[in-house]
């Protein structure tokens, strides 16, 4: 089946470049889009060779004792002692076992998602996925408030809460934190060094105040299987970003997958500004080619997915 999964995922062609400096097949948008359920069978079975997102979406107590050392996963030589703390928060079984939706939400950070009145057909999903802890209260209309699962970066801490450094961050963050409401939290705490010290004060913040967010570290395995997932699909991604990560794993327990807020182009299709974060000042420099991302490659393959019915990429306003 190789083969043919390869030849359905393909993005074929080479890319021809607009006046405005934009790939022009981003300026079709598929009209009447319907589920195609046997390719979303075909990709969860195809996916599951490589990793089962009921595993690999977090290590759990069993899996370490407190004082164990692990290494990196984008940097082998580095290495990471388990705290008490941290063993504390690992599930004792994976927050996804046994998970299935009729319809999920990934929803992206990119700043197409202003104006778009998107708010309540994203709530409307039976799951909602929101990577890096992205402010919802005053961008409801546009991006909804329902959340139950949230990823968190490591780098989110300083980049947004001020490495938690003063009281104000620090209240600011537990204020957003209670508004995840028992639902997943998900941090990748082992994939590189720099953030351990922000996810040991994260963890030590969510014991200490008795925060009701169910914590969850995804296994030493799962970017590495993702990789290998999109590479056999001739889609070579050396970092999947958050949203990609997030879609692979969904494709194991949701029968309809939605994107919204996947747009890495400064510019919509008819030519207006779009900000990188529909939250903040954040620059697109940021995934530039010294970026660890490739998300315009990504975001091709999305659209192409999304016209074979695999799954939907919303890009512009909600009826
Ligand atoms: N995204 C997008 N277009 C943008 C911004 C984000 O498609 N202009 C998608 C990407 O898939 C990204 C996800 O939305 O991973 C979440 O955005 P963000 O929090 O900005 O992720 P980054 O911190 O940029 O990247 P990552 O967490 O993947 O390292």
């Amino acid at each position: 089946t190789g083969e043919l999964i390869t030849s359905r995922l393909m993005v074929n062609g080479s890319e021809k470049i607009s006046r405005r400096g934009m790939p022009l097949f981003l300026q079709h948008s598929v009209a009447g889009w319907r589920v195609n359920s046997s390719l979303v069978l075909m990709i969860r079975k195809d996916v599951l060779r490589f990793l089962d997102a009921e595993r690999d979406v977090s290590v759990v107590k069993s899996s370490f004792k407190p004082g164990d050392t692990i290494h990196y996963v984008l940097d082998r030589r580095r290495t990471l002692n388990v705290s008490r703390t941290l063993h504390s928060l690992l599930p004792d079984v994976s927050p996804l076992k046994n998970k299935r939706f009729r319809t999920c939400a990934v929803v992206g950070n990119s700043g197409v998602l202003l104006n778009s009145g998107c708010g309540r057909e994203i709530d409307s999903h039976d799951f909602v996925i929101r990577c890096n802890l992205a402010p919802l209260a005053q961008f409801a209309e546009d991006v909804g408030l329902r959340s139950d699962f949230t990823t968190m970066n490591p780098s989110v801490i300083q980049r947004a809460y001020g490495g938690l450094r003063n009281a104000s961050d620090m209240e600011r963050f537990v204020q957003r934190l209670r508004m995840l409401n028992d639902s997943v939290l998900w941090i990748p705490a082992f994939m590189v060094k720099g953030g351990e010290r922000h996810v040991e004060s994260v963890n030590e913040l969510i014991v200490k105040r008795k925060l009701r967010v169910r914590t969850a570290y995804p296994s030493l395995r799962l970017i590495h299987a993702v990789r290998g997932y999109w590479l056999t699909n001739k889609i070579n991604i050396k970092r999947p970003s958050t949203g990609l990560l997030m879609y692979t794993l969904a494709t194991r327990f949701c029968d309809e997958i939605h994107l919204y807020g996947f747009w890495p182009f400064p510019r919509d299709a008819n030519g207006n500004v779009v900000k990188y974060h529909y939250y903040d000042m954040l620059k697109y420099s940021y995934f530039s080619n010294a970026g660890p991302h490739r998300m315009p490659l990504e975001f091709k393959t999305l659209k192409m997915l999304h016209s074979k019915g695999a799954l939907k990429l919303t890009t512009s306003k909600c009826a």
